[in-house]
């Protein structure tokens, strides 16, 4: 058995929907990334997603809907909440709200937590199949746990190469990083993790937002440090390789590829998980990375590549 890929019309998109249905998994692609996705309130569909990814069980899943009528059946939200998905839904920012009594996504979804992480995907194919299954999808990142996440079919082709599985082609995923997600709970908002939408924009509607902290929190197992990891060792802020090392280029500081040459952040987040992935099936021992400014999307990527720099 090996993973087929079927083109995202509506032939494919109804054979994907088909699968769910019956308590299997698709990869499907979204504006950020590509997701692995299975009914979310089919706790043994769900249970599947861990095993198939071999993520850790305490690690909690984004329930993916079409709108915020169907998020309100699932969540409490605050007003901050509302005003969030006014401005960004759909789009790549998910929300962490407390759970409601009585809403349909299983349990496993969300580890056990007394919250529950949703998001309103933008992309039209995956929107398509969340209605033409007529529930919440669960989906996380299209990845072997530890692998970074696939921004195109066949990324993930190779990460389940050997699986029964249905991969949805829509070609490369505009955006290239995970969505931001947003915590909203008592404590006020939280940015549990930085993403496609830029800190900024979402202040200019919450306020200063502090980071959850990246050490251990319970609440947050995807902060964990080492989540996104090519096998080759990571060097930042590097201005010039070592010897043994390829270089991972940004803006003027060249290498042997080039994430924006223009300097330009949306760009550089759109190709950051590709050439990392490139880098390292060409089997270099080191990856040397340019350094990327601190701001905008810059906070999201210079997080993804802390954590796969993190030793392991
Ligand atoms: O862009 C995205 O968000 C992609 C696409 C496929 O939609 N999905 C994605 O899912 O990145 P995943 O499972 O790889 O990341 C979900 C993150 C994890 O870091 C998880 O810990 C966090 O969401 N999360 C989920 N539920 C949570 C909760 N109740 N409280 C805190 N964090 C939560
Ligand atoms: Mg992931």
């Amino acid at each position: 058995m090996s993973p087929r890929l079927l083109a995202a019309d509506a032939a494919g998109i109804e054979a994907a929907a088909a699968r769910i249905r019956g308590g299997g998994l698709v990869v499907c692609p979204t504006e950020t990334v590509y997701g692995l996705a299975a009914d979310a309130t089919n706790a043994s569909a769900v249970a599947g997603v861990f095993a198939l990814k071999g993520r850790p069980h305490f690690n909690p899943l984004i329930a993916h809907v079409l709108d915020v009528a169907t998020a309100e059946q699932e969540a409490i939200w605050p007003e901050t909440a509302y005003r969030l998905a006014a401005r960004f839904w759909p789009g790549p920012l998910t929300i962490v709200a407390p759970r409601r009594n009585g809403g349909r996504v299983c349990d496993l979804v969300c580890a056990g937590l007394s919250s529950i992480a949703l998001r309103a995907p933008a992309h039209p194919v995956m929107r398509a199949l969340i209605a033409a299954v007529g529930r919440p999808l669960a989906a996380p990142s299209a990845n072997l746990s530890g692998r970074v996440s696939p921004t195109r079919a066949e990324h993930a082709a190779e990460d389940f190469a050997g699986q029964d599985i249905l991969i949805l082609d829509a070609g490369a995923t505009e955006l290239g990083l995970e969505s931001t997600i947003v915590g909203v709970g008592p404590e006020g908002p939280r940015l549990l993790r930085p993403g496609a939408i830029a800190r900024e924009a979402i202040e200019a509607l919450t306020g200063p937002l502090p980071v959850a902290p990246t050490s251990a929190r319970p609440d947050a197992p995807g902060m964990l440090a080492s989540h996104y990891a090519p096998r080759a060792r990571l060097r930042l802020d590097a201005e010039a390789p070592l010897p043994g090392e390829a270089m991972l280029g940004f803006g003027p500081v060249t290498g042997d590829l080039n994430l924006s040459p223009a300097g330009d952040l949306r760009e550089a987040a759109a190709n950051l998980f590709a050439y990392l992935r490139r880098l390292d099936a060409a089997g270099t021992e080191g990856i040397a990375v340019a350094p990327i400014p601190d701001e905008g999307l810059g906070e999201a990527i210079r997080d993804r590549l802390a954590r796969a720099a993190a030793p392991r």
